[in-house]
């Protein structure tokens, strides 16, 4: 099969080792943020906070998040060219879906008047809030569609990248407590360039289940 979908999608690969000397372009990080934003997400509430790590003082902060967890993840916050967070809201309210709203009227996709109305969505996150106000479940899942999107949009762009769950997320969400502002990040993204030699990965054949097993037409 040949498509530029495809192509993209066999192109990219999570790379396991980065080139320390090469940076992302200004040009390809605003793309890559503005296809970040421009995610899909249920109610359109958009309940995340990206975290883009670069400065040699973060990057130093998020080393220590390691300790002796996941070694083979810790590299890639120094050679990778960028480390983001990618946080969730866990206890999204009304007021949070209230400036979603008021967004939708300054973007011109709401009229004033039906502000009230357009609450009714608010259901969906009522829906998924527990006895405690947890909304984690929902919000994580729309984090994840933002990751998702973010590494079709690099594979686009030709930027290699990891999709990192092996963090140590206690310690990462109380050293960048400050500036993840009550969001709560599970799952991180490095991007930049695979070593020219010493990524393993980039060499080994893709591997998925057969389209057999994984989907039913009806
Ligand atoms: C949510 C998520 C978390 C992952 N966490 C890690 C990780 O911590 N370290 C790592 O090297 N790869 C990680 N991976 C990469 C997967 O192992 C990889 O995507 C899978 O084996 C398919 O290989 P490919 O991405 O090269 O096509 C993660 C992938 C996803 C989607």
């Amino acid at each position: 099969m040949t498509h530029p979908i495809i192509e993209d999608l066999l192109w990219r690969h999570t790379s396991k080792k980065y080139d320390p000397t090469r940076r992302v372009s200004e040009q390809d990080l605003a793309t890559l943020f503005e296809a970040m934003r421009l995610t899909a997400s249920s109610i359109n509430a958009q309940p995340w906070r990206f975290v883009v790590i670069e400065s040699r003082e973060a990057r130093e902060r998020m080393s220590r998040t390691f300790g002796d967890k996941f070694p083979n993840n810790q590299p890639h916050v120094f050679d990778a060219s960028q480390f983001i967070l990618l946080a969730h809201n866990p206890r999204y309210t009304r007021d949070d879906y209230a400036k979603v709203v008021d967004q939708q009227i300054a973007d011109g996709r709401l009229d004033p008047e039906n502000r009230q109305a357009a609450f009714r969505s608010f259901v969906f996150a009522e829906m998924n809030t527990d006895e405690n106000g947890d909304t984690s479940c929902w919000t994580r899942a729309q984090t994840y569609i933002a990751l998702g999107n973010a590494l079709h949009t690099l594979a686009r762009l030709r930027i290699d990248a990891t999709p990192i769950e092996g963090i140590d997320t206690e310690r990462v969400n109380e050293e960048f407590r400050k500036e993840l502002a009550g969001y709560r990040c599970e799952v991180a993204l490095a991007i930049g360039y695979s070593h020219p030699q010493d990524d393993y990965n980039a060499r080994l054949p893709k591997s998925r289940l057969a389209m057999a097993r994984i989907l039913l037409r009806i």
